[in-house]
């Protein structure tokens, strides 16, 4: 019962995000309304739960995973749920496409940033968690950090699937140069 819910309010979402696009370019005021779609979203936080989308098991490598919750057959419009188990962290990085996180469960800090001869200088920080989100536009670049203690779960939804990202640049701060994140492979389905 409960899947079949949570796969109702996936593909309303999703489809409204899709239609709330049409005719127009991807910009701050569209990025707005994307926000607002997955934070009502993330509210309907029965359906997102730590039991349904369980962290990384306590000997893995990465402290966070991710599911795929919905993608369109061209690739488009990929939504994910991450969750965190343990202290994670990402590099500076850009997305290449848009990007959105919504909090359902939990506090991810993202810190924003802009492009200096010598890498990359802050320039904002917003806690994404219950009720609030964050968009990035393809150039953006962002990181992230999340604490030990408690899971944290959130929304990440691109304009193109992890695995079609190939071109994704990160900062490397220990060699002070810029590289290229290989494409993200390692997604679980939950489609159904
Ligand atoms: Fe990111």
């Amino acid at each position: 019962m409960r899947t079949e819910e949570r796969q109702k309010a996936i593909t309303e979402t999703v489809d409204r995000i899709r239609d709330c696009t049409r005719g127009r370019t991807i910009g701050p005021e569209v990025l707005d309304d994307i926000k607002q779609q997955l934070i009502r979203l993330a509210g309907e936080t029965h359906l997102f739960s730590i039991e349904d989308f369980p962290g990384p098991e306590a000997d893995a490598k990465r402290r966070s995973c991710l599911y795929r919750l919905s993608e369109d057959d061209d690739h488009g419009f990929a939504l994910y749920l991450n969750v965190a188990s343990g202290a994670v962290t990402a590099p500076p990085h850009n997305h290449t496409t848009w990007a959105v996180i919504a909090g359902i469960e939990g506090q991810e800090e993202n810190r924003f940033y802009k492009k200096v001869p010598d890498g990359v200088k802050q320039t904002g920080s917003q806690v994404v968690e219950q009720g609030t989100a964050v968009a990035l536009m393809p150039d953006d670049i962002h990181t992230i950090h999340i604490k030990e203690g408690a899971p944290v779960l959130n929304f990440h939804m691109y304009g193109r699937a992890l695995e079609q990202l190939d071109k994704r640049n990160f900062w490397n701060d220990q060699e002070e140069v810029w590289k290229t994140f290989p494409a993200h492979t390692d997604i679980r389905e939950a489609r159904s």
